[in-house]
């Protein structure tokens, strides 16, 4: 961690600190990551299962799809990666730093960990919206008792609240995520950094002369452009965030 120190000792005064994280930092939780080998999009077609067109072609195989991802992530817990990230949270309000995780994720487990300000980019695996007008239901049951689920209100299809490939972000999420971006410290986790727009984040943060460390077990594209930390999230995290802890302290009896 002696790279991190340095590093951090070329800081100013840290201000904000932003997250981004993508699926491997739930990989110790054994959810599946996305395009590891043996991971989600090995075992099913993206077209089939994440496209508004598949969706359209057969609402019930997406519906089974989200269904059983739902039961799998219901039955597992935050590790380490995401409870180091909390404590980092509470640790940066105590000292008058802002705080903003972004997470690809739609597991929901950031918040299970504890986190608050938190933007979840790709939508949420437990809240669906009515296709037709809108309403938007907080499903919880698993299994789904009827699927594809319907509204309450006009009895049409009801769609998970992701974004799917061929989707926009959400505008006011986007806008925020930009923002968040204009941060001191960026640590980004276990995310190949492949689906746009988020793979620019990290960029947009170095521009604004952010710190950027990146944690992964094995190089992205990216990580030459990075402070890249090789290890498990489960594993690293927790020494890092210690590390801008310690920082964060002395900086704050400086003051
Ligand atoms: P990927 O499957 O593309 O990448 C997962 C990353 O996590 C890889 O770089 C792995 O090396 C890394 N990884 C695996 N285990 C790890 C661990 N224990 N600790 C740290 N890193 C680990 O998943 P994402 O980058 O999240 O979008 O994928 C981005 C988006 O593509 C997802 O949000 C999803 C997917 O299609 C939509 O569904 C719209």
């Amino acid at each position: 961690m002696d790279r991190l120190k340095r590093a951090l000792r070329r800081i100013n005064r840290i201000r904000s600190i932003a997250v981004l994280t993508g699926s491997g930092i739930s990989a110790e939780s054994g959810i599946s990551t996305f395009r590891d080998k043996g991971g989600t999009w090995d075992n099913y077609d993206v077209e089939q299962v994440a496209t508004y067109e598949g969706f359209s072609n057969n609402p019930s195989l997406v519906w089974e799809f989200y269904d059983k991802r739902r039961c799998e992530i219901k039955k597992t817990s935050p590790n380490n990666g995401h409870f180091a990230l909390s404590k980092l949270e509470r640790a940066s309000e105590q000292n008058n730093v802002i705080f903003t995780l972004c997470t690809q994720n739609v597991d929901g487990l950031h918040h299970r960990a504890g986190n608050k300000n938190v933007l979840e980019l790709h939508g949420n695996l437990w809240d669906a919206f009515c296709i037709n007008c809108g309403l938007h239901v907080l499903l919880t049951e698993t299994p789904l008792k009827t699927i594809p689920p319907k509204c309450s209100k006009c009895n049409n299809l009801l769609r998970p609240n992701v974004v799917w490939f061929g989707e926009p972000l959400c505008e006011t999420t986007l806008n925020h995520a930009f923002e968040v971006m204009d941060c001191d410290i960026l640590i980004v986790v276990g995310t190949s950094l492949l689906v746009y727009p988020v793979a620019y984040f990290p960029f947009l943060a170095l521009r604004n002369n952010a710190l950027v460390i990146e944690v992964n077990i094995e190089k992205t594209e990216a990580s030459d452009c990075f402070l890249f930390v090789q290890g498990k999230a489960g594993e690293t995290l927790s020494v890092i965030t210690e590390t801008i802890m310690d920082y964060l302290l002395d900086q704050n009896e400086k003051n």
